[in-house]
């Protein structure tokens, strides 16, 4: 079975990642999207907490955590609690979640 995780980060003082990725995971739960059929083959997906991405200039200056869906590549910041809804309507439609959406350079 295919995985796709997200790393969240928790290396905010607010500890809003950890709020982050606790939302994300009960929101898997209710959309009922942690398991997937994507072209024919099951996809699992997992919400892993981490330490910093290096992506603390847009995490640190905003109110949110940054986190990276792997193995989309797709880098989010300034995420927050009531974001995770729609961040996990976007793996379902694999449509990201344009406003949120940072450059990794
Ligand atoms: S503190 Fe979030 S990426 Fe560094």
């Amino acid at each position: 079975m295919a995985e796709r995780r997200l790393f969240v980060c928790t290396n905010q003082k607010s500890g809003v990642g950890e709020d982050l990725a606790k939302a994300l995971k009960k929101e898997l739960k209710i959309q009922g999207v942690k398991s997937l059929v994507v072209g024919g083959q099951k996809l699992h997906t997992r919400i892993q907490t981490c330490n910093c991405l290096d992506l603390c200039k847009q995490c640190k200056k905003g109110p949110g955590a940054a986190l990276v869906v792997y193995p989309e590549g797709l880098v989010y910041g300034n995420a927050r609690p009531k974001d995770a809804e729609r961040l996990v309507q976007s793996l379902a439609t694999g449509r990201p979640v344009a406003d949120l959406l940072l450059d990794a350079e």
